[in-house]
């Protein structure tokens, strides 16, 4: 069988799990998000862009603080979840449907661009940080959030621990999450979109694990971006997610501790 494009490249699979995106992502990469906009301390009327924003974890986390922030992200789904959001708190236009390769804002417009779990998704990478160098001021600040485990962070963790037992021959993180799975990788990133290098934080939280059944009924949103989830039929999905329950019961009480390297680098004067 052959894989089609990967799932995280469809704007449609992040509509198809958009609706339980943000409670789930309000407990996980919220965390690391509220982190990223914390150690980079900007001053309170920052322009601030947040690419791929999805439900708007960093996008909210600025505006609360008073940022003139705007979140892009090229699912329709996520977009209006996140200007929802938004809308509670700002008003405005805050998030809008773009491609984080192609952004449609002229250079110098941001004091700072962030993508937390985003850019390295893209199937070009390296034009999403040429991208975001592209439209932050001279001196202005990139900071990039990716998994340091390849197999992704939480749940997916343990559906990729699933996958490997059920499907040992088949590779199971996405190649692309080793691309900058180390500091000195995500430096080089920065680097050749001609951004200067900064600091990489660690910074780790455990995932509380829910309920048992949660496992069952969450396995698309947590693993549907795999190539193994898109290997399965329904069936095989059930059997999938039934396997991924079965693991879940022997989690440790504090959950699944998952460590994300949070890069920073400015752009040269
Ligand atoms: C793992 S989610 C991260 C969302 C959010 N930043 C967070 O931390 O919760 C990845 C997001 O990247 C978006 N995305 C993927 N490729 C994209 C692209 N080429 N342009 C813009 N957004 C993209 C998806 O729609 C999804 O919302």
């Amino acid at each position: 069988m052959t894989v089609k494009a990967p799932a995280i490249h469809d704007p449609a699979h992040w509509d198809s799990v958009s609706a339980n995106y943000a409670a789930e992502a309000d407990r996980m990469t919220g965390r690391y998000a509220q982190a990223a906009w914390e150690l980079a301390a900007l001053p309170r009327d920052a322009r601030v862009l947040d690419v791929a924003t999805g439900a708007g974890a960093l996008l909210l986390a600025a505006l609360r603080d008073g940022a003139d922030a705007v979140g892009i992200d090229f699912s329709p789904g996520m977009v209006a979840i996140a200007q929802a959001r938004a809308a509670e708190i700002s008003s405005g236009e805050r998030a809008l449907v773009m491609d984080g390769q192609r952004l449609d804002f002229p250079p110098d417009s941001f004091d700072a661009a962030f993508s937390i779990f985003g850019v390295f998704m893209f199937p070009d990478p390296a034009a999403g940080f040429a991208e975001m160098a592209r439209v932050l001021r001279p001196g202005g600040l990139a900071v990039v959030a990716v998994w340091e485990n390849p197999g992704g962070a939480g749940p997916a963790q343990l559906f990729a621990q699933t996958a490997q037992r059920l499907f040992p021959d088949q590779p199971v993180p996405l190649p692309v999450s080793r691309l900058f799975n180390s500091p000195a990788l995500l430096d080089a990133a920065f680097a050749e979109a001609g951004l200067r290098p900064t600091t990489v934080h660690r910074v780790s939280y455990a995932w509380p694990a829910p309920p048992i059944d949660w496992f069952r009924e969450h396995a698309k949103l947590a693993y549907g971006w795999s190539p193994v989830w898109q290997l399965l039929d329904d069936a095989q999905r059930t059997v999938f997610a039934e396997a991924a329950a079965a693991l879940a019961a022997d989690l440790p009480p504090e959950g699944i501790t998952s460590t994300a390297l949070i890069g920073m680098a400015r752009k040269p004067e």
